[in-house]
């Protein structure tokens, strides 16, 4: 694919529902229900076919705007062909141009692929937050990926300010 090809467009909040099933792609169901109706929703395409989705969530802290990937997930047919760090890499520009200067994307100890994705996509491990994975957040039973049982978050951020020093 050329990736030159790829389109960015915000979803129309009424019909956010029809886009659901690509967060829990990426995120436990009742997970995404406590963030669901939050931020803006992006879809990217190919032609006429819908390829990746993510929800950013913005927030301002003093006088520094910050946007979180709150959810990014590419369709299973099309992961490992560099969509996933297209996607990064235009929303970085939209945001950066926008005049946010931190993009924030949070995963888990257990997701050894993500963990290597967002750190090729630019992104630098910042803190951990122990024992997120739990019922009060949305994760009502016990996850192992990876051989590897899902306990804590990893928080990843990429200074905007920066770009084209990485
Ligand atoms: C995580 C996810 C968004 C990554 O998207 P992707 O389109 O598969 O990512 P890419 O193809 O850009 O990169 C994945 C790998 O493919 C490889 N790749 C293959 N072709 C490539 C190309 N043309 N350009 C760049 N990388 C390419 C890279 O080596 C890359 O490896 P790396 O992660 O070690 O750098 C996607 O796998 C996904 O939706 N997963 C399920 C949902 C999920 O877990 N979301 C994240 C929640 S925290």
């Amino acid at each position: 694919m050329d990736h030159k090809e790829l389109w960015m467009r915000e979803t129309d909040r009424d019909h956010r529902d029809d886009y659901r099933r690509w967060l829990w792609l990426a995120d436990e169901p009742d997970a995404v229900t406590a963030y669901w109706g939050q931020g803006v929703l992006w879809a990217f395409g190919v032609g006429e076919e819908m390829v990746a989705a993510a929800l950013m969530l913005s927030s301002e802290h003093g006088t520094e705007l910050m946007v979180e990937i709150k959810n990014i997930a590419v369709a299973p047919l099309w992961q490992g062909h560099g969509i996933g760090h297209r996607v990064i890499s235009d929303l970085v520009e939209y945001y950066r141009v926008r005049g946010y200067r931190i993009m924030v994307v949070k995963t888990a100890n257990s997701s050894l692929r993500n963990l290597a994705f967002y750190q090729t996509a630019g992104f630098r491990m910042d803190s951990i937050q122990r024992d997120f994975f739990t019922a009060s957040h949305g994760y009502p039973t016990t996850l192992i990926e990876n051989g590897i049982v899902m306990r804590d978050l990893v928080r990843f951020t990429r200074d905007l300010s920066a770009e084209g020093t990485l």
